[in-house]
């Protein structure tokens, strides 16, 4: 990463395998501190060069005392940054400087209440009573020197520890998750009064330096971005145009698995409103074709993929050879965020990296000689939104549920046909419709219609029908990993049903999804 992309105040989170990491840096942000994940096997003099006001290090799942249970450089005591330990981290704190740390005879978890110390400056102008989130087992039954209790649980008398001279707190509470409902101000407490940062982590301000970034990479060569209409490409392709300008096209494939409308949405946005270079290949004839005959759902995926690729390379490649001379498409832009760059540890990993974009067009960078553009690399998705919204984007497009890269196809189960397109289309048409109105599109993950590959008998006036169910799913979820189904008002499920039987021709047959995140998944293939 550039300098010229990096703020004042910065606190870097150590990772010890935690599944709470990322919420960590995103509460860190939210303070208007910007944050950074990296490996605990860092070394100190690495990490003193990164010009940090404050370290925090995560939970994990170890013991301290377990054979190869993730370490820290010891050294990174003595820097002079205040350190903050949450949960594994505090036990780290503990064990590095001489505490001691002991199994405990029964694991604290769930909901329980701190008496916070009133003098600990993690609480200020917070209330002596707080409830908090605890999900550990060992505890510290011996102090490190210089160190005073600042918290107590029922359970545990040194639930909270701080030296205020050196700056070092620990915590065995999870100040990051939601049931620590005032646990955002404990760690903007540790940002700002006890590491000094300011609030300079603004989504206006990182417009300003990723403009700027991106001047300083590209120069006078052009940009090509592959742009679905979703949420990361269309803020990245918004990004890129502020910064360059002309220098940059985009190229939206048409894949004919895409919903009503969204195609001529997208030219009128980036075409029409924002003037970006666009360039349309419209390519549903020959991705309909490649799924002729085919019903696995692996294999229908596999075909879209590579067909994407496909048609983007030669798209990209025509591109390319229309500019001779200097100043060509020597770049290509991807909207990778954040969580797909967090080096995860091998004892938490990074679940949000296991959702990938089909746009981050594998192997082409290198094959076609590009340099890669990746001007969201250090956003999290509510920050990408944030950003689509400074930059003038519509609520319709920064707010989007996330949609599948394979599109409609995996909504349709068994083999593709343009009949059965157009029944999904338009039963999708009506889900969003009836979500927006009744104010719940934008409150859930995901809302959309699922058609069945079976036929059931119905009744219309006097004829009997013999046709197709639309499964109607609703999740609510934090990051598609795991998922709810909603409980929306019967009234709307009502609705639903009763327009796409009347208005999609060919459907006599509505049902509800109540299945969650594990075990079924949010997508019916
Ligand atoms: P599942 O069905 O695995 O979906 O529970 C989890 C989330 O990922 C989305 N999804 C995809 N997103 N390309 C994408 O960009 C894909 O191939 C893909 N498949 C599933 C899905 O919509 C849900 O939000």
């Amino acid at each position: 990463m550039s300098d010229a992309l990096t703020p004042a105040s910065k606190i870097v989170i150590l990772d010890f395998g935690s599944q709470y990491t990322q919420v960590i840096a995103r509460r860190v942000r939210e303070c208007r501190v910007y944050s950074e994940i990296l490996p605990h096997t860092i070394a100190a003099a690495d990490l003193r060069k990164l010009g940090a006001k404050g370290i925090i290090l995560s939970g994990g799942p170890a013991s301290v005392y377990a054979k190869g249970a993730p370490k820290v450089d010891k050294k990174i005591f003595d820097l002079g940054l205040p350190v903050l330990g949450i949960c594994y981290g505090m036990q780290l704190i503990a064990q590095n400087l001489g505490g001691k740390v002991e199994r405990s005879t029964h694991r604290e978890y769930g909901a329980g209440t701190l008496k916070a110390g009133r003098l600990c400056p993690l609480f200020h102008k917070l209330p002596a009573k707080l409830e908090v989130w605890n999900s550990h087992g060992d505890r510290i039954t011996a102090l490190p020197g210089g160190f005073t209790p600042m918290g107590t649980t029922e359970n545990s008398p040194h639930a909270v520890i701080g030296d205020p001279v050196r700056h070092i707190y620990g915590m065995q509470f999870h100040p990051e998750v939601v049931h620590t409902p005032r646990g955002k101000e404990i760690v903007a407490n540790f940002v700002h009064r006890i590491c000094g940062c300011g609030s300079d982590w603004t989504m206006g301000s990182f417009i300003q330096r990723a403009c700027a970034d991106i001047r300083a990479q590209v120069r006078e060569d052009r940009v090509i971005l592959g742009l679905s209409g979703g949420v990361d490409s269309s803020v990245a392709a918004a990004l890129l145009h502020k910064a360059i300008g002309d220098q940059l096209t985009c190229i939206f494939v048409d894949n004919g698995l895409i919903r009503n409308g969204e195609r001529e949405a997208v030219e009128k946005l980036f075409a029409g409103h924002f003037h970006i270079k666009l360039r349309v290949v419209n390519a549903s004839k020959r991705f309909l074709s490649k799924l002729k005959g085919v019903t696995d759902p692996e294999r229908k995926r596999k075909i879209i993929g590579n067909e994407f690729i496909k048609v983007f390379e030669q798209a990209a490649r025509e591109l390319k050879s229309s500019v001779k001379g200097a100043h060509g498409y020597k770049f290509l832009a991807q909207g990778t965020l954040y969580p797909d760059v967090i080096e995860s540890v091998a004892i938490g990993g990074n679940p949000a990296a296991l959702i990938k974009s089909h746009h981050n067009v594998g192997g082409l960078p290198e094959r076609m000689k590009f340099q890669l553009v990746e001007p969201l690399r250090q956003l999290f998705k509510d920050e990408v939104r944030e950003v689509g919204a400074e930059l003038g984007l519509p609520r319709e497009l920064v707010g989007r549920q996330p949609f599948p890269g394979p599109g409609l196809a995996v909504r349709v189960l068994g083999e593709l046909t343009p009949e059965k397109l157009r029944i999904v289309r338009d039963a999708d048409t009506i889900v969003i419709e009836e979500m927006k109105a009744a104010d719940w599109y934008y409150k859930v993950w995901q809302s959309f219609a699922v058609l069945l590959p079976v036929r059931s008998v119905g009744v219309m006036g006097d004829e009997r029908t013999y046709d197709f169910t639309i499964a109607l799913r609703i999740v609510e979820s934090q990051d598609g990993m795991t998922a709810n189904w909603v409980r929306v008002p019967y009234d709307l499920l009502a609705r639903i049903s009763s327009r796409i039987i009347n208005e999609v021709k060919g459907v006599n047959r509505i049902v509800y999804d109540v299945s969650s995140k594990p075990p079924a998944t949010i997508e019916w293939e």
